[in-house]
């Protein structure tokens, strides 16, 4: 029985009800509780303006009416000439010109999709100016005052000039037709049911609600993996539903993208072959690419996995990438269209036993030859690292390595390999350290982030992409602060330079109000939380260390000897993969000259990467000073600690929480001290046994 009055309503409906906090994330519009600032807030607010059409302005203006009414409990009037006073101005650079303008705006200060806020104060009226390129810049800037009243800022004296630093701000989901994720840990997907869409668009609204508060403008919306049912989206079966969904992210400033089979064309068209350079199949996309334009005028464009883990791909037709990609772009071409290609391209069937192959170069050998041999409209998505999105890698060679060839990042905001969401693991400080790590494409300070937003290279299109987190639970992530992530995404997307507290703090503040002490706990639980994770379980950049195919727990040798790859080496004397020029895979070499010299040599190697370079002597002393062995023991015993220590911070906050996030959190960090403690025996025993060396602090090895 529904024993919350909910009955009849439908299950995102009765989410917003019965588990409103968890449901809401960051948008959660809480009533303001300071009487002056609620009176402030309320003067600014009086009105809405709205001189702008369009059905992203109408998002703007309908975020604005719900968050206002629930803040403050006040009912704006919405209309289109200026007259009323105290009032938010919504407005386009279009239509703010042909006024005559009231203050002095130059649009030149932000780029298409930027956005300005300026409050003007005068005698008996207010305004606060919300003023875009574009439709999309006035929705952001919309949220950006949302965000500011969530976080009780006063409204006296903005000026703000923003524009996203990245073009492309992606979110790729992995979702499958038959409502699974792939790598999902928060229930099944929004998207998908029964091999078919989903009738609950009401959820994906909420979802394009998310994404564009916090700057993301394209998704990919099924699996790069795309099965025999995901074929078929690209076909009149299910153009008509994708259309409906695009429409639904279009209102939100987002663009639509789908994921195709490379063999489409034998497979929907019953070609023979899917050559690219068969005339015939070039045909065939571009009237496959005419019929997509027709449902869906302002189509993204193609994500490509191709020649990878059993996708079909021009390898089999003795093409290269260039010309798989190539022939994709001229059909897409015409529409103003992107074939984003993906450079997670090894050959999974290969026997990486044998040791001289290293997986680690697989991308960069591939594909930097093909440097300019793109078309304009093509972009290459990188993943962060040359393996698989560790708890720690290096950071791809690639970046950098083409400059003739529009790049991208891929993240992964999952947790895949980072805990599946039953552990705390808050990616932005990983991801910050990658975006600012030196490439040395052009001399120091060239940036991973400045190959990425295009600013290095003259790209015409590039950005960053992650893998979304999530699913069809009441939260969305399954762990209740793996929201901070979503949102942490966003936010570094959008601007790079942001510092990883700012984008905690912001996000803490809108999740869960002004409390200082959870403020401070929660706070300093996410900063800390990867660094913990790595340390009960990967030590220096080793990785891979868990169950195969499932990615979850601990298993030293569970990949060690499969045909997937060798990744520890570990044996009797040491621990590593070296990856060295003159003794190793010469994968060093990949980079540009600093940083091969930095990672060639044991000297200069960071500790945290050492395994991933170098293959040591468990006795090899660190730049720490103590030796792997013993940091693998110390790690280990610590990470537990501090895991408990999440949990007893947590608990610390138990009354000023709501009751259901607080438990949901709690219970989760509760299951990841339990399994920390699995982690910890299970790699300590491991390398105890392996090595024969004593902890020396006579710890308790299991
Ligand atoms: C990882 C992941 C796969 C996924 C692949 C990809 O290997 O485990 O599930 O398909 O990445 O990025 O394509």
């Amino acid at each position: 029985m529904n024993t919350s009055g909910t009955i009849g309503l439908d299950i995102t409906e009765q989410y917003k009800v019965d588990h409103k906090e968890s449901y809401a994330a960051w948008l959660q519009y809480k009533k303001i509780d300071d009487a002056a600032l609620l009176k402030e807030y309320q003067t600014w607010t009086e009105n809405i303006v709205s001189l702008s059409d369009s059905i992203v302005i109408e998002s703007a203006q309908n975020e604005l009416s719900k968050a206002l009414s629930s803040m403050l409990d006040i009912h704006p009037e919405v209309s289109s000439g200026l007259k009323p006073k105290n009032r938010i101005v919504l407005a386009t650079m279009k239509e703010f010109n042909l006024l005559d303008n009231e203050i002095d705006i130059d649009f030149k200060q932000i780029n298409e999709d930027g956005y300005m806020i300026k409050s003007v104060s005068t005698k008996g009226n207010k305004t606060i100016y919300l003023l875009g390129k574009r439709d999309a810049g006035v929705l952001y800037a919309t949220f950006h005052l949302l965000r500011l009243m969530q976080n009780r800022e006063s409204l006296k004296d903005v000026n703000i000039i923003e524009s996203p630093k990245n073009q492309l701000r992606m979110i790729n989901q992995w979702d499958n037709m038959d409502g699974s994720i792939e790598r999902g840990y928060a229930g099944k997907s929004i998207f998908y049911k029964d091999h078919s869409f989903s009738e609950d668009f009401n959820r994906i609204q909420d979802y394009a609600r998310l994404l564009s508060s916090v700057g993301i403008n394209a998704i990919a919306i099924n699996n790069v993996n795309v099965h025999e049912v995901e074929t078929h989206l690209i076909t009149a079966s299910f153009l008509p539903k994708a259309a409906e969904v695009a429409s639904i992210f279009r209102a939100y400033g987002i663009k639509t993208f789908l994921s195709i089979n490379y063999a489409s064309a034998i497979q929907l068209g019953d070609l023979e072959t899917a050559d690219p350079l068969d005339s015939k199949v070039k045909e065939w996309w571009k009237n496959k690419a005419k019929e997509i334009y027709r449902f869906i005028p302002d189509f993204g464009g193609f994500l490509v996995k191709a020649d990878s883990e059993h996708r079909p791909g021009p390898f089999t037709y003795n093409r290269n990438h260039a010309d798989g990609a190539n022939m994709l772009a001229e059909a897409l071409e015409p529409f103003n269209g992107l074939v984003i290609w993906r450079c997670f391209v090894y050959n999974c069937l290969q026997d990486w036993r044998d040791r001289s192959t290293d997986r680690a170069r697989a991308a960069y050998d591939h594909f930097k030859p093909l440097d300019g041999k793109f078309h304009e409209n093509v972009i290459l998505q990188i993943k962060n690292g040359p393996m698989d999105f560790q708890v720690r890698e290096a950071v791809s060679p690639l970046f950098g390595a083409m400059p003739q060839t529009n790049q991208m990042m891929e993240f992964q905001i999952t947790q895949e390999y980072t805990g599946q969401q039953k552990h705390l693991c808050y990616l932005v400080p990983q991801w910050k350290e990658v975006l600012d790590f030196d490439t040395f494409a052009n001399g120091e300070s060239s940036p991973v982030k400045h190959v990425v937003d295009g600013s290095m290279f003259p790209y015409r299109y590039s950005g960053i992409a992650a893998v979304s987190n999530i699913g069809n639970d009441y939260n969305w992530s399954g762990h209740t602060l793996a929201q901070a992530n979503l949102y942490g995404f966003g936010r570094l997307t959008w601007n790079p330079d942001l510092q990883a507290e700012t984008i905690t703090n912001e996000w803490i503040g809108q999740t869960f109000g002004q409390d200082e002490l959870v403020n401070e706990h929660v706070s300093h639980m996410l900063l800390k939380s990867w660094e913990i994770y790595e340390q009960y379980t990967s030590p220096l950049g080793v990785g891979w260390m868990v169950n195969p195919g499932r990615h979850y727990g601990p298993n030293v040798d569970g990949y060690e000897y499969s045909v997937w790859g060798t990744y520890h080496f570990a044996d009797r004397d040491g621990i590593g993969v070296d990856r060295t020029i003159k003794t190793g895979t010469g994968y060093t070499e990949q980079y540009f000259r600093e940083n091969t010299k930095m990672y060639d040599s044991l000297e200069t190697c960071p500790d945290e990467l050492l395994l991933f370079f170098h293959h040591v002597p468990y006795k090899h002393k660190l730049k720490s000073g103590v030796t792997v062995i013993q940091h693998i023991y110390n790690t280990h015993f610590e990470g537990v600690q501090e895991a408990e220590e999440l949990k007893e911070r947590w608990a610390a906050l138990k009354g000023r929480i709501n009751s259901e996030r607080y438990e949901d959190i709690l219970n989760r960090l509760e299951e990841q001290v339990e399994h920390s403690k699995e982690w910890r025996d299970t790699i300590n025993t491991y390398f105890y046994r392996k090595s024969g060396i004593a902890d020396e602090q006579k710890r308790k090895i299991y």
